[in-house]
């Protein structure tokens, strides 16, 4: 029983696409004003792993969220990054990240985010990324378009237009792994791309940079994980702006992809694709 949505549907899919996407987008913004009421103030750090942090503030994030999930549709599904979960053969899914971008928010740097999806059949239906030091929410329905609300107003997003390498910005995480390829083929044609754009972006949020390829930013954007939550919102954000989004093959990225590509437009997301292979 949905204690309080307007409808009372139980499940998202239910719900008219246009009342789901303002939740999504006002939830996006709720949590963003938790973690900057946080800002300088992460409370205990701990190292999930080597040189991956949790804080306190990202496992607040999480259980907000999910409480106000559970709460307006408690028969959908939810993955979340600290906390699981499935997604469903069937209907919606939400796929969150609470905070994208730890390192940077335990550092006090204004480059962190929440990620709010909404995936159903390897499709990014809503997503929204929420960067609330920069005082932005980027979000975009599927066939809806892409925005970002800041200072009280909504603008449409449109990816840039270079269409060569030679000119275009491009966003990627460059760790030591990439720039000590090895024999790594991946590796070298991923460090190809860097040595051929004009200048490389480093932010250390996959959700940030999805969300500025799709303001202009950028031109390319260049993820190596799957992780699904890191990437779910520059899939519909890119899209939806006008870019061209694959995986880092070229074929259509799905939920197990081991990476993500966006660009500007086929032209470029061609020549990038003909570097990562090699070629
Ligand atoms: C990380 C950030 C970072 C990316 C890592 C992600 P987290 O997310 O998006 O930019 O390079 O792959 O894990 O751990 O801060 O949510
Ligand atoms: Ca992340
Ligand atoms: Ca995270």
């Amino acid at each position: 029983m949905s204690t309080s949505g307007s409808t009372g549907a139980g499940s998202s899919s239910e719900v008219p696409s246009e009342e789901l996407h303002t939740f999504v987008r006002n939830l996006a913004r709720q949590v963003g004003e938790l973690q900057l009421s946080r800002y300088e103030r992460p409370g205990e750090i701990k190292e999930k792993a080597p040189k991956d942090l949790v804080t306190e503030v990202d496992l607040l994030a999480e259980e907000f969220l999910i409480d106000r999930i559970r709460e307006r549709y408690p028969d959908d599904a939810i993955l979340s990054e600290e906390s699981g979960g499935e997604i469903s053969p069937t209907g919606h899914t939400w796929v969150l990240d609470p905070v994208d971008g730890t390192a940077n928010f335990a550092h006090a740097n204004p480059l962190f985010c929440a990620c709010v999806s909404v995936v159903e059949g390897h499709r990014v239906k809503h997503a929204a990324v929420a960067a609330p030091r920069l005082g932005d929410v980027y979000h975009a329905s599927l066939g809806g378009g892409a925005f970002r609300d800041t200072s009280g107003e909504t603008h449409p997003l449109r990816v840039g237009d270079a269409d060569e390498l030679e000119y275009a910005f491009v966003g990627a995480d460059v760790t030591r792994t990439f720039l000590n390829p090895g024999d790594d083929p991946l590796k070298r044609g991923v460090l190809e791309v860097f040595r051929s754009c004009w200048q490389l972006r480093s932010l250390g949020s996959a959700g940030i940079r999805g969300a500025w390829h799709a303001s202009g930013y950028l031109d390319v954007s260049i993820g190596t994980r799957n992780t699904l939550w890191d990437y779910a919102p520059t899939v519909l954000l890119v899209s939806e702006a006008g870019g061209c989004v694959t995986n880092l093959s070229g074929n259509p990225w799905t939920y197990d992809s081991n990476g993500l590509l966006s660009t500007n437009n086929e032209t470029l997301h061609a020549e990038v694709l003909r570097l990562i292979a090699g070629d």
